[in-house]
């Protein structure tokens, strides 16, 4: 089992306080109660496993138990709720870079799943709470295939991959969590100068779907055209092949 003690963080802020659970419905679920009732600045939620994994846009996040990273941090920016998108955008330049210093290739797929070989190996889920004009708190919730065997990605989804899968070896799961919060938790404390401006310049340099020919499915529409650059709120600009510029707010690309 993971556990808070074996972790060794160097974080200011992220994981201070770690809440380490065998098996929960969901990080994210335990990490809104722990909000709701006070819970402080980068307090973060782990678990072996889940039983009710959620992705984006409703869909579920299977992970076989003890094979994966699955966490979710509690987030208390001074942000204003237009700049929220902000906090994901954290997770994914983090998650990239962290995969990265294991020695392998990770990009970012807008809007924020984490790609290796074309094969999504991490998302991020995002779920804020707002009061009147602020932001009250953000739940970042980041689910990474960590030890699953090549076997057992075809259940989880066609397109997926694992640490292990790419790397040939398995990764300890405590040495991924300790390098992604090291890359979230620098940046994150950055925030309070410029809310966000240098994480969304590094997820926009770092997009790898910019420059590309996309078909981006959104709700009953599919766009197909070059995708351009992303505007200040992280929409992607694509342009049609008959010269409309689109902006695509949310999408799944392929
Ligand atoms: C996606 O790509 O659709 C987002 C997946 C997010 C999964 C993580 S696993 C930890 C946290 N708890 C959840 O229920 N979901 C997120």
């Amino acid at each position: 089992m993971m556990t808070a003690d074996r972790l060794n963080l160097e974080t200011h802020c992220l994981g201070k306080a770690i809440v380490s659970l065998k098996t929960t419905v969901s990080t994210n679920d335990v990490a809104r109660d722990l909000a709701q009732r006070g819970a402080l600045d980068g307090t973060l939620v782990i678990a072996d496993e889940q039983s009710a994994g959620r992705g984006r846009r409703g869909r579920v996040w299977l992970a076989p138990p003890d094979s994966s990273l699955l966490c979710s941090l509690i987030l208390r920016p001074v942000l204003a709720p237009v700049h929220a998108p902000r906090l994901t955008m954290l997770a994914a330049v983090a998650a990239r870079q962290a995969i990265r210093s294991l020695g392998l290739g990770a990009v970012i797929k807008w809007p924020n799943d984490i790609l290796i070989n074309s094969r999504k190996v991490a998302g991020i889920l995002t779920e804020t709470e707002i009061r009147g004009d602020t932001l009250a708190f953000a739940i970042v919730g980041i689910g990474v295939n960590v030890n699953i065997p090549a076997a057992g990605l075809a259940e989880l989804s066609p397109l997926a991959t694992s640490l292990l899968a790419e790397a040939g070896h398995a990764i300890e799961r405590e040495q991924l969590l300790r390098l992604l919060l090291a890359e979230m938790d620098v940046r994150y404390r950055a925030m309070v100068g410029d809310e966000g401006e240098a994480v969304f310049q590094e997820w926009r340099a770092n997009l790898d779907t910019v420059g590309r020919e996309v078909t981006v499915k959104s709700g009953d529409e599919t766009i197909g055209g070059v995708a351009e650059d992303v505007d200040a709120d992280g929409a992607l600009l694509v342009r049609r092949p008959e010269g409309v510029l689109v902006a695509v707010t949310f999408g799944d690309v392929s």
